[in-house]
């Protein structure tokens, strides 16, 4: 069956392994098989939402986040990398599902609740940041997509979305908007915890290995990761269970075997910390090096890369503008 994928990233800062994990990979899964169609959108009206005062950090960071793309191989022939900004309807479209949407049904999202929290809004929210739910609806409902591969916490916007789908097929007589099925990234590839062993890789955590990182940048965070605390002296037993580098080595290396004896003779004693760092160093290294020689190729022509973002832009635009047209007319607003 034919799919319709979309989904995003905020362009707030350059992607990292936690990306790659829990998303970059699954996309290059889904952009191999002919029987789906992929838009990758850089949501950069929804992470202004939150960075209204500090536009360029946005900008600057929509090429960033398109290089990681075609680093990692995303193909713009084969998927439909746009800009969020660029296709107009996607405003539009969200004028008219707010009048569906609750202010009560906003406050409830769990989701935007501890994003509140963690930014430090307390009563000055901005209006744009509360209702970027509706405006993520837009987002997709505009495709029609009927898959969206998302983190769980993407969850909430999911299940709005939903729901302004169905209440406007139901209240404008249509069938025009699809109800979009989530799709989680496979087990063990949810989000991967940062170097410093504290919560997932972020950037505001300062926790990340970039795939943008150099050699030494990487080995730098490698050596400096966080282990067993208790893991004192080279013959001492040592744990596996919230050790970095284990969690790590069981994603990135796909020597099992190995993975396995280093984890048996860490746990009986004789291994040492440095040993695990740099045989993970090895591994980190093998599999970046290639996405970080590919990433400086493409940002040797940054204009080529807008270029390729100006064009996904416009198929896009197209597709919205269908969807746009058929959603005016289901509520009879199609004057002329
Ligand atoms: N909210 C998503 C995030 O924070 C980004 C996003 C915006 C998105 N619009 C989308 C994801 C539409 C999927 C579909 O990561």
């Amino acid at each position: 069956m034919k799919k319709v994928i979309l989904t995003g990233d905020r362009p707030t800062g350059k992607l990292h392994l936690g990306h790659y994990v829990g998303s970059l990979q699954n996309r290059l899964k889904m952009q191999a098989d002919p029987n789906n169609h992929i838009f990758v959108m850089i949501a950069d009206q929804q992470a202004l939402t939150d960075n209204a005062k500090t536009p360029e950090k946005v900008q600057q960071s929509v090429t960033e986040v398109a290089l990681d793309y075609l680093a990692v191989g995303l193909d713009p022939e084969r998927t439909t990398i746009f800009i969020q900004s660029q296709i107009p309807q996607l405003p539009e479209l969200t004028m008219y599902y707010l009048n569906l949407v609750t202010m009560a049904r906003l406050q409830r999202n769990p989701t935007v609740k501890s994003e509140i929290q963690e930014k430090g809004f307390n009563e000055s929210i901005p209006a744009g940041f509360f209702m970027y739910p509706v405006s993520q609806a837009a987002d997709i409902t505009a495709f029609k997509a009927t898959h969206v591969p998302v983190g769980e916490d993407q969850r909430p916007m999911l299940e709005q979305t939903r729901e302004i789908a169905r209440d406007f097929n139901r209240i404008y007589g249509t069938e025009t908007l699809v109800e979009p099925d989530i799709i989680l990234p496979p087990k063990g590839h949810g989000r991967l915890v940062g170097v410093d062993g504290k919560g997932k890789m972020s950037k505001s955590l300062n926790n990340g290995i970039y795939l943008s990182d150099s050699e030494d940048e990487i080995q730098k965070k490698v050596m400096s990761m966080y282990t067993d605390p208790n893991h004192i002296r080279v013959e001492d037993p040592g744990q596996i269970e919230g050790n970095v580098v284990f969690t790590y080595l069981d994603v990135f290396d796909e020597d099992k075997e190995k993975v396995q004896e280093l984890k048996d003779h860490y746990q009986k004693g004789g291994l040492g910390d440095v040993k695990i760092k740099r045989y993970l160093n090895e591994v980190l290294q093998a599999r970046l090096k290639p996405i970080r020689e590919r990433r400086e190729e493409y940002a040797k022509d940054r204009d080529a890369v807008l270029e390729m973002l100006k064009s996904g832009s416009e198929k896009a635009e197209r597709v919205a503008a269908e969807t746009l047209a058929e959603v005016k007319a289901a509520m009879g607003i199609n004057y002329f």
